[in-house]
């Protein structure tokens, strides 16, 4: 049997934004899911990761399509592997569950059937599975569960290929993640974004303007440590989240208690019109953020960021 685990990841800046080719900042968190493989007489798939009600049924003929994908593209016929997911990653939107699955699953396969791949090759598999929850993702979801750490991603959409660089920062700190407990779809939100721009092209074109100086200034105040920056960094890339529509009368709410309650900046992260909302706090106000996310009826997680990728075991 082989077992191996990739983490869940968060997108800071940059959701949506990333699928036209515009950089994105993404990083590991530290809940992950685990993957065991083994031989079996025929294919089996049980899947015991925490989940949002509900999302494990709505994903389910999704997982299917990926997972076949993934033997594909790993060239296994899959007929005799029992696969068992589990972990303390919560299977909920926005927090990359299918990426980390995704990866976790192709390096315990490479592991079982001794196929010696290495992170690149676990990656671009790991994508190929992503196609089965996402049609056309941009990659940073498996990207980040797969390398870990802080990682600035930029898909080329002339080419189709992708650019990733890694930053190497000794800033650690912490995030709150308040869950609307409502699945998103991504690839109708994707859709809908890509039919919005199609019909609205020169607001579209200022959108990506804006987008692209707070990403650039992001990047700067994360290499100066400058969270009361990025934190207002956040909530303008917010804003633009809200003026192509994909937040939601929650992740409003979820923001809104957050920053009343001192975060220093808050955001949709992922899809968006559900999933999750993450809130940039300290260690004095954090307990007050997450407190008053909980006492309005949501659930709420502290997470440091900036965590290990995939690897063999636990
Ligand atoms: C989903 O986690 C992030 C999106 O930008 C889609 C993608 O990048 O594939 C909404």
């Amino acid at each position: 049997m082989a077992v191996a685990s990739a983490p869940g990841k968060l997108i800071l800046f940059g959701e949506h934004f990333v699928v036209y080719g515009l950089p994105a900042l993404a990083t590991a968190i530290e809940a992950r899911t685990v993957a065991e493989v083994q031989r079996a007489d025929k294919y089996s798939l049980i899947d015991n990761r925490p989940e949002t009600v509900g999302y494990k049924k709505e994903k389910y003929s999704q997982q299917v399509d990926s997972i076949q994908r993934i033997f594909k593209a790993i060239e296994l016929k899959g007929d005799d592997v029992k696969i068992v997911l589990r972990g303390d990653l919560v299977a909920t939107s926005g927090v990359g569950a299918s990426g980390a699955s995704c990866s976790a699953i192709v390096a315990a396969l490479s592991d079982e059937f001794e196929l010696g791949l290495s992170k690149e090759e676990i990656n671009n598999i790991a994508y190929e599975g992503e196609k089965g929850y996402h049609g056309t993702p941009s990659g940073i979801d498996n990207t980040c569960s797969t390398f870990g750490g802080f990682i600035l991603y930029r898909k080329d959409i002339t080419s189709g290929g992708s650019n990733m660089k890694h930053l190497d920062l000794s800033t650690s700190f912490s995030v709150i993640m308040g869950n609307t407990g409502i699945t998103s779809n991504t690839t109708e939100v994707v859709k809908d974004v890509e039919s919005q721009k199609e019909r609205e092209p020169d607001r579209f074109s200022r959108l990506f303007k804006e987008y692209q100086k707070i990403i650039d200034e992001a990047i700067v105040s994360l290499q100066k440590e400058d969270l009361e920056n990025i934190g207002r960094l956040m909530n303008k890339n917010h804003s633009l989240l809200r003026e192509i529509n994909v937040s939601s009368t929650e992740l409003e709410r979820l923001v809104e208690l957050a920053l009343k309650n001192g975060a220093m900046g808050a955001k949709l992260t992922g899809t968006g019109r559900g999933g999750l909302m993450i809130a940039l706090v300290d260690d004095d106000n954090k307990k007050d953020v997450a407190d008053a996310i909980k006492n309005a009826g949501f659930k709420a997680e502290i997470t440091r960021i900036g965590a290990e990728g995939v690897r063999l075991g636990r």
